[in-house]
């Protein structure tokens, strides 16, 4: 019995484990939203048996898929969404609603995954004008609203456009918002709220936050172009008339001539040096060569014969260290000239007769309107994706379009937020790591028995890390304002310095230890000999007779031979 009750509620506690698990999916309780709220959080088999439509239109060869998400990082076990498949390709997809908004709020909420991140391509939602062929949805099926992100390189935007007709011509034009916020990358779930008044405030929230928060009946430049036609345009049927720009601009003063002497003192880059005057030995006027004077017509000469006799010619006697025959003008050294001025260029006047730049006539413009209601729309046929993107496996899921902010909120507090959090804690896990990816020093012992795998060795590394960086703070601190860190942590600064004082004291112990066996082992090393402590040995005193002795022996011979120096022969001799 005691068994049997035993077995009873461990299966009991299992059970509710299992039912708690915290990361089984729970699907949101849609009874919780008004009846005219659109709310699609993709609790489908498969695509076949949900109401979304494919466009079977040529150009969409992209594949979807309603199913679980694939990435590493997931979120609810269990928990489907719609997957824009193939990467590189266009793709197209819609779900037919019936959704008006005159004079009530608009609220568009959606998330988004980029499960193999986003380096170019879309992942916004349309909501489609009324009434909409699916199978034939493509990018010219008109919309009233484009939302959500759009990234390519540099470029990465929230898309927040509003398409509004010109009631008197009948023409839609798509209005940008022309600063818009910035999407998230990564490969996490993103939500993206809009959030339209139909005063024209408007609201772009991103995970809950507010990204953007406008009017724009107050700014209509927020969008481009402009929310209301221009109020005052160019008559179109006024036109330039004929010879309004045969007179030119400038014409050249009637007034003024051009100088005389004007190429003389101005137009030349160069004139002669006014400060060099000819040498007296220039001989501008005589010739080089003469004839020679003493040269006559010999006897034999006959001039039918030989031709008319001309005289040799001798060099100048007058030019003997003169320069002859030469143009001074022509030699004479050039400086640059002071006045020079360039050519000369006529000053030129404005033109009388010129008629000026041709504007047509301002008017007012016959087809200005006033948007009041930038947010009320047509009606809204359907939700739809029309995308191309560089990377596959985008994933959106619990799409809400509705009129009650409480309700987005709602949503996303109950799905978005747990599933982020589930989400984030997969991606410290499985998040790709730099090989030697720095590791914050921990802030508190804390910090440091609350890491998971810890080894002991790594546990004690971390603690001896953390005491030293208190130290360190403390040194830190201490060096700024001494008497104020003393102050304020009077018992670490004693801890401090008791821990330096014994530091320093088993450091110097073991130094002078070390020092003295160092000081013993190198003295016995240098000196062999044994101390010169002399004690009355035997074995000692003996010894030193025997070197004197033969000291002894060998200075008698020297003294032989010095005794006979005198002689030094007779020493040669011996
Ligand atoms: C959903 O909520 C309603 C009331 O808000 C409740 O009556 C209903 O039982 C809930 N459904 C589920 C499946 O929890
Ligand atoms: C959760 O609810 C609060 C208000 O109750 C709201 O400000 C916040 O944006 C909500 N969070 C999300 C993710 O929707």
């Amino acid at each position: 019995m005691v068994t049997t009750s035993w077995l009873t509620s461990l299966l009991a506690y299992v059970a509710i484990v299992i039912a708690l698990d915290p990361s089984k999916y729970v699907p949101f309780n849609k009874s919780q939203l008004a009846d005219d709220s659109i709310f699609e959080q993709f609790e489908y088999e498969s695509l076949e048996q949900s109401p979304w439509v494919v466009s079977a239109n040529d150009k969409y060869l992209g594949l979807w898929s309603i199913e679980e998400g694939t990435n590493a990082y997931v979120g609810f076990e269990g928990d489907k969404g719609l997957v824009m498949k193939l990467p590189a390709s266009h793709s197209a997809i819609s779900l037919p609603v019936k959704f008006t908004n005159k004079e009530i709020p608009l609220v568009l909420q959606y998330e988004v995954k980029l499960q193999n991140g986003l380096s170019c391509g879309g992942a916004y939602v349309k909501l489609l004008t009324a009434p909409i062929n699916g199978k034939q949805f493509n990018s010219e099926t008109g919309y009233e609203v484009m939302f959500g992100p759009d990234m390519c390189g540099s470029q990465n935007k929230v898309h927040f456009i509003i398409n509004r007709c010109n009631p008197k011509t009948e023409e839609c034009e798509e209005k940008h918002l022309t600063v818009p916020p910035m999407a998230k990358t990564g490969q996490l779930t993103n939500l993206y709220t809009l959030i339209l008044h139909p005063r024209g405030a408007f609201e772009i929230r991103i995970n809950g936050q507010v990204a953007k928060y406008a009017n724009i009946l107050d700014r209509p430049h927020l969008l481009s172009p402009p929310l209301n036609p221009p109020v005052i345009i160019e008559d179109p049927e006024d036109i330039k008339p004929e010879g309004w720009d045969a007179e030119p601009e400038f014409i050249e003063d009637p007034t003024v001539t051009k100088p005389d002497n004007y190429e003389q003192l101005y137009g030349s880059r160069f004139i002669p040096d006014p400060d060099v005057v000819k040498p007296k030995n220039w001989l501008e006027d005589e010739p080089e060569y003469i004839e020679d004077p003493e040269s006559t017509k010999p006897q034999l000469w006959n001039d039918d014969e030989d031709g008319e006799y001309v005289k040799p010619v001798i060099p100048n006697p007058k030019c003997e260290g003169m320069v002859c025959g030469k143009k001074w003008e022509n030699h004479v050294p050039v400086v640059p000239n002071p006045d020079y001025k360039g050519p000369w260029i006529h000053p030129k006047i404005a033109n009388p007769k010129f008629n000026g730049e041709w504007r047509p006539r301002q008017i007012l413009n016959p087809d200005y309107y006033e948007d009041v209601r930038p947010f009320n729309f047509r009606p809204i046929g359907g939700i739809g994706f029309e995308l191309w993107s560089m990377e596959g496996s985008i994933m959106f899921d619990n799409i809400y379009l509705g009129h009650r902010v409480s309700e987005a909120e709602l949503i996303g507090n109950s799905t978005f937020l747990p599933k982020q959090k589930l989400e984030s804690k997969n991606y410290e896990l499985h998040r790709p790591k730099a090989k030697h990816e720095p590791v914050a020093p921990p802030k508190s012992v804390k910090s440091v028995s609350d890491l998971d795998d810890l080894g002991i060795f790594e546990f004690f590394r971390l603690l001896i890390r953390l005491q030293l960086n208190n130290v360190f703070d403390f040194i830190y601190d201490f060096q700024l304002d001494p008497a104020e860190t003393i102050i304020r942590e009077p018992v670490k600064f004693i801890a401090y310095c008791f821990g330096f004082v014994f530091l320093f004291t088993i450091v110097f112990g073991f130094g002078s230890v070390v020092m003295f066996l160092f000081t013993q082992a190198v003295s016995s090393l240098f000196s062999p000999a044994p101390p010169p402590v002399i004690k009355p040995n035997d074995e000692v005193e003996e010894e030193t007779p025997v070197e004197i002795e033969e000291i002894q022996v060998e200075e008698p011979k020297l003294v032989e031979i010095f005794d006979d120096d005198d002689t030094t022969k007779e020493v040669r001799h011996r």
